[in-house]
């Protein structure tokens, strides 16, 4: 820190890697009001018996720190109900202010400072300063080609010569929806013992290719899958995410976090999205009728485009990405800029949401991009 900025306090020193540190910015304020297809969140909306919960809850909830019970075990038996062949139990959950706040768990209690983090890129952002705030050394390899496949070969050989502390998956992939079969990844799990395997299952929901109906962690403990109820349930705003994983190192993860960091709003809402799983199911459902419909204005139309797993799907404006973001926010529409992310230069990253919103999206876009 420049000396002279503080002449007259000779403040404390942060940690180096602190001070270093290019922290996650998201653009988040100003966004009430419009139709927000920058996050990937659900854009209408929790269930009505969230709704519910949350006006019903009394002073007493409110005065008194958070309880947990019964949550995990409400997870498992929600996972088990979508798929049958899920093998889990409730010691193998836990519960995070998020799954933000997972990650960075997990970072702190296995990332040790010259610890090595294997990753893709591009990927989603959180990732690297969590690395970064323990010194840790980051090695992103590239998705390969036009339709950013998972560099499968790379990934093992790296983990294969330098047994990486932990690999972080995001399946399907936040930006490119790159999508990794469960068997992938248990085959990764198997290269080093010494590697945590982190599966990053935020957006899983629109491919169905989970991991967790294959893997049984008494005999994979190097594998940690993330939850979250944020996107799909529609409670980005309550924070409220989960890590399944082997017992032991689900209580490893825990033993960073605060004792009552997930507040009681987040866990009566988790609670009635997860008895609401049919609402989830038929959000999800008009995404991907929306994401099909929208595919084939793209082909129809010629707009270079990159669609697969996830809610979103990138776009490669004619026109400037900065210019395209303004004036769709003139008309009411957020998106994302992704023209400074690496490998995605002159693109815009684009939320799916219901039929009738994407048709807005559509609308806007062929006058702003002269389509
Ligand atoms: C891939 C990925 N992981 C994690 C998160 C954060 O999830 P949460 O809202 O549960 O903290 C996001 C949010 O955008 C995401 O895209």
């Amino acid at each position: 820190m420049d000396k002279t900025e503080n002449s007259f306090f000779d403040l404390p020193n942060p940690r180096k890697d602190i001070e270093d540190l290019q922290p996650y910015s998201a653009p988040l304020e100003g966004r009430r009001n419009l139709l927000r297809l920058d996050f990937n969140e659900n854009t209408i909306g929790p269930s009505p018996l969230v709704i519910k919960s949350l006006r019903e809850i009394s002073r007493d909830e409110i005065s008194i720190y958070p309880e947990y019970s019964g949550l995990k075990e409400k997870v498992v038996e929600t996972l088990i109900k979508q798929n049958s062949s899920v093998n889990i139990n409730s010691s193998e959950v836990g519960i995070f202010n998020g799954v933000d706040a997972a990650i960075n768990a997990i970072f702190h209690a296995y990332g040790d400072f010259d610890d090595l983090m294997l990753t893709t890129s591009p990927t989603f952002g959180y990732y690297t300063p969590c690395a970064q705030m323990r010194g840790m050394k980051i090695n992103s390899i590239p998705y390969e080609g036009r339709n950013f496949k998972y560099p499968f070969d790379s990934i093992c050989e790296f983990i294969t010569q330098n047994n990486p502390k932990i690999l972080l998956i995001c399946n399907p992939n936040n930006p490119t929806g790159t999508r990794l079969s469960p068997e992938r990844i248990l085959e990764i799990t198997k290269l080093s013992s010494k590697t945590l395997v982190v599966v990053d299952e935020l957006y899983e929901a629109f491919t169905g290719d989970s991991v967790l109906p294959f893997v049984n962690f008494q005999k994979t403990p190097n594998l940690v899958v993330l939850r979250s109820l944020s996107k799909t349930a529609g409670l980005a705003s309550l924070r409220i995410g989960f890590a399944i994983g082997h017992s032991k190192v689900i209580n490893i993860i825990n033993r960073v976090t605060g004792p009552y960091d997930v507040n009681s709003f987040a866990v009566i809402a988790a609670f009635a999205a997860l008895t609401d799983q049919s609402y989830i199911d038929s959000y999800v459902n008009e995404v991907l009728e929306a994401r099909s419909w929208i595919k084939n204005k793209f082909e129809s139309f010629n707009v270079k485009h990159h669609i697969n797993g996830g809610n979103y799907f990138l776009l490669w404006p004619k026109s400037n990405p900065k210019q395209v973001e303004q004036k769709l926010k003139s008309s009411g529409i957020l998106i994302r800029n992704m023209d400074k992310k690496k490998y995605l230069k002159g693109s815009i990253r684009v939320s799916i949401g219901t039929m009738d919103q994407m048709k807005r999206f559509w609308s806007a876009f062929k006058v702003v991009d002269e389509v």
